[in-house]
């Protein structure tokens, strides 16, 4: 594997983990919020991007841009091999066997729901199950349930325990003759914990029921190795790795992607046409309508290529620490509930002030600079099941340090002195 290869990707920083010298590479970390340097703690609902991804988007707009797979001319071939290199790295990021299975999408939303009408749809019928589990954000909920109205299959949900832990018992149980699909999330955007889903493909796999992976949130905290995983499907956006908005990636295993129709037509994605029929282009393609981002896919090989120059372990060694450190220090808050304390957790912190409404803490901690999510996270139905409409979401990244979580410590103290929490 050559994932580090290529040199215009490489940040400034080298090993030993060089904080610094990688907030360096994000210019938008220069900036100042209301007079105040921007500590920037909402990583779960998108990252910052490096120069380097900055400058790889830019440059192909600046040299390369064109069409892809149509044009007989240099520009078109060029882009057409740019865009399939940043299909290949895809490949190699996530150790997929062939860039047959890499289909490039919108983002987690728009994988989940190609799988939802062109996987679910076709096949399921009346009584049929769908597994998904109490932690999910809308994203993998709202798909499923149009795919059950248009076949009338029907949505379980396995659930979680108080500490936001996946009940792997409840799921072991829900998994029946009538279940067709397990579509589970990696890692809680709303709470951070890490299901086992290594265990989760293992059982429904002994069934025969395949498996998809809401990857959205674990795609910049862990490794990801779908041979290793044996998953079925895995989605991701780019936008949380670093990549540009409005690029994002399926994997489907070969055999289920060969088997599944299309359920958007147009460009790229047929052979032939006539008035009467069409025939269908080969995988990745047939799932590929339309010209793509091609620029986006371009940015998020130069993010894969950024990342794995530090390391993915790296990286999450670095933000686990600063999660502990955050956990820690609030947890030590008057008033504060800390929502989500399953034992594996991946970079985020979600939390409620007695008497003070998450959107106000949001905003106190805006004025000082310091950017969270604050709300339900499109993660309603888990807010219900923890009886809150809401929390406070302060979400790490590779370039957080331990000045920024004393500037969210801070910020919260400040909001307790001004609410009176
Ligand atoms: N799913 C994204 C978040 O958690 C948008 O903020």
């Amino acid at each position: 594997m050559d994932r580090d290869s290529d040199r215009s990707c490489m940040p400034a920083a080298a090993t030993p983990y060089d904080v610094a010298a990688i907030r360096a590479d994000f210019p938008i970390l220069q900036r100042r919020v209301h007079g105040r340097p921007l500590i920037y703690l909402d990583n779960a609902a998108t990252t910052q991007k490096p120069q380097a991804v900055i400058d790889a988007e830019a440059d192909y707009y600046a040299t390369t841009n064109a069409n892809i797979h149509r044009g007989v001319h240099a520009l078109s071939q060029q882009a057409t091999d740019a865009y399939e290199a940043a299909r290949a790295k895809v490949a190699r990021f996530i150790n997929a066997a062939s860039t047959n299975e890499i289909v490039f999408v919108r983002g987690t939303t728009e994988a989940i729901n190609l799988v939802a009408q062109c996987f679910a749809r076709p096949q399921f019928a009346p009584g049929d199950e769908i597994l998904i589990s109490a932690m999910e954000h809308h994203s993998n909920i709202v798909p499923w349930q149009l795919a059950c109205r248009q076949t009338g299959a029907v949505l379980r949900v396995v659930p979680v325990d108080d500490a936001g832990e996946f009940d792997l018992d409840a799921y072991a149980k829900l998994l029946t003759p009538r279940t067709r699909l397990v579509a589970v999330t990696h890692v809680s955007n709303a709470i951070g914990s890490v299901v086992p889903v290594r265990q989760v493909v293992t059982l429904a796999h002994d069934r025969n029921i395949p498996v998809l992976l809401d990857g959205a949130q674990a795609i910049s905290h862990r490794r990801i190795d779908v041979a290793n995983l044996d998953c079925d499907f895995y989605a991701f956006s780019g936008h949380k790795l670093f990549a540009p908005t409005g690029i994002g990636v399926l994997y489907g295993k070969e055999a289920h992607l060969e088997r599944m129709p299309p359920y958007q037509g147009g460009g790229d994605m047929i052979r032939s046409v006539t008035f009467e029929t069409a025939e269908y282009n080969d995988l990745p393609y047939k799932f590929e309508a339309g010209t793509p981002h091609i620029a986006g896919a371009v940015g998020l090989g130069a993010a894969l290529g950024y990342v794995s120059a530090i390391g993915v372990d790296a990286i999450a060694a670095h933000v686990g620490d600063l999660l502990a450190d955050a956990t820690a220090r609030v947890a030590e808050i008057p008033g504060l509930r800390i929502v989500g304390t399953a034992r594996k957790k991946a970079g985020i912190l979600s939390f409620t002030l007695d008497g003070i409404h998450p959107h106000d803490i949001g905003t106190i901690l805006d004025d000082r600079g310091v950017a969270i999510r604050a709300g339900h996270h499109c993660a309603m139905p888990l807010m219900q099941r923890y009886g809150i409409d809401g929390t406070a979401r302060a979400s790490f990244s590779l370039y957080n340090t331990t000045a920024d979580v004393d500037a969210l410590v801070a910020g919260i103290h400040e909001v307790r002195r001004v609410l009176g929490g």
